[in-house]
C-alpha cells in the first residue's frame, strides 16, 4: 500500500478547471486552455505522500525551476508562459503567489527522462546485480556515489501515485514512443544534464542525477517541437550532493528529503516501511530541517537569498 496518507482537497477556483492532483502539484486548465500548475508544500517519501507539509517547499520548487529554465533557455525551449501572479484569476488563493506557473499544455512524452552522472539508488541496485544500468554496460569497480565515465540516459516509465517508476532500456523507450522521439529525448536529456552539472559544480554542488519530463508542442502546420516541461533540477527531481563531502563507497549527504527518510526509518517514527500502514506525521524539527535544506539548495544554486 502507498499513495496519499490524506487525500488533499485542491481548492476550486472560478475560471479554472481542476485536471489532476499529482504527488506535489495541482493542475488546472484556465479559460485560454493553458495549464495552471500549483506546487504545493506536499512531500513524498517511500512512495507515500506524507500527511505533513513543508512550509515554502512549493515556492522553492517553483522559483528554482524558473531559475533553471532561464539558465537553459538557449539549449531548449520550456513550457512556462507566465510566472506572474497577476495573470492568475482574481479569486485564486493568496497562497498561490510564488508557487504557480501558467504553462503551455503539451502532449507529454510518457517517459521519465533520467540522466545519471554518478552511480546510486536504483542504478546502483541494477549495477550490483548485472554491471549494467537500464541495460547499459558499465565498468567494474564502481561503488555507491562513484562518478560514471560519462553521463548516461536511464529512462523510466512513469508510474501512478503510489507506484514505483520502473527503469527501462533505451530500446523499450524507442518501442513505446518511436525511434525519433527516443533519440531526441536522449540527446536533450544529456545536453541539459551536462549544462546543469557544470553550473551546479561551480557552486559546490554535485548533480548526481536528475529527472526531466518533456512534451511536444504540436503546431497547426504539423510541426512538433520538443519542450522541457514539469519542474526542473529541484531537490525533488534531482540528487544534489555537497561536493566537499563527496566520498564514494557510502551513501552521500544530500540537499533533499534525507532528514525525512532518516527519521521515517528510525525507531523514533515507530513506522515499518514494509508494513501496509501509512507513515506518521513528521515532528516539527524534521519539518524545519527539511525546509532549511530546500532553501539552502536554492540559495547555493541561484546565489540569491531566499527571504
Ligand atoms: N506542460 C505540461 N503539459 C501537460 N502536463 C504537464 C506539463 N508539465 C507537467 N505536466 C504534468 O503535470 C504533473 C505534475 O504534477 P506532479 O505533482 O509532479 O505529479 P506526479 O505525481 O505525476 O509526479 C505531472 O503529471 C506532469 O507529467
Ligand atoms: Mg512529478
Amino acid at each position: 500500500m502507498s499513495g496519499f496518507v490524506e487525500k488533499p482537497e485542491p481548492p476550486q477556483v472560478p475560471g479554472l478547471v481542476h485536471l489532476h492532483t499529482g504527488k506535489v502539484r495541482d493542475l488546472y486548465r484556465n479559460e485560454t486552455g493553458d495549464l495552471v500548475m500549483v506546487a504545493t508544500d506536499r512531500l513524498s517519501a517511500y512512495d507515500w505522500v506524507l500527511p505533513s507539509l513543508i512550509p515554502d517547499k512549493g515556492r522553492v520548487l517553483t522559483q528554482l525551476s524558473l531559475w533553471w529554465f532561464d539558465q537553459l533557455q538557449d539549449l531548449i525551449p520550456n513550457h512556462v508562459l507566465s510566472a506572474a501572479d497577476e495573470d492568475l484569476p482574481e479569486s485564486a488563493p493568496a497562497d498561490w503567489a510564488g508557487r504557480t506557473l501558467i504553462c503551455k499544455s503539451l502532449d507529454m512524452v510518457p517517459v521519465e527522462a533520467v540522466a545519471r552522472g554518478y552511480l546510486t539508488g536504483s542504478g546502483l541496485v541494477e549495477y550490483n546485480e548485472s554491471r549494467t544500468v537500464c541495460g547499459l554496460a558499465l565498468p567494474e569497480g564502481l561503488e555507491d556515489g562513484s562518478e560514471l565515465p560519462a553521463p548516461i540516459f536511464t529512462p523510466a516509465t512513469k508510474a501512478a501515485v503510489g507506484e514505483h517508476d520502473e527503469n527501462v532500456s533505451y530500446e523499450e523507450v524507442a518501442r513505446q514512443v518511436g525511434a525519433d522521439t527516443a533519440a531526441q529525448l536522449r540527446q536533450a536529456t544529456l545536453a541539459v544534464y551536462s549544462r546543469a552539472r557544470d553550473i551546479a559544480r561551480e557552486r559546490g554542488i554535485i548533480l548526481a542525477d536528475t529527472k526531466f519530463e518533456f512534451g511536444f508542442d504540436r503546431a497547426p502546420d504539423g510541426t512538433s517541437t520538443l519542450i522541457l516541461a514539469d519542474e526542473v533540477l529541484t531537490p525533488d527531481s534531482s540528487r544534489f550532493w555537497p561536493a566537499d563531502q563527496w566520498q564514494p563507497g557510502r551513501a552521500q549527504p544530500s540537499y533533499d528529503k534525507q532528514f525525512v527518510r532518516d527519521w521515517l526509518t528510525s525507531p523514533a517514527s515507530g513506522w515499518d516501511r514494509k508494513s501496509e500502514t501509512p507513515p506518521p506525521a513528521l515532528p516539527e524539527e524534521v519539518v524545519a530541517a527539511t525546509r532549511a535544506k530546500y532553501i539552502e539548495a536554492y540559495e547555493l544554486l541561484t546565489g540569491q537569498s531566499w527571504s
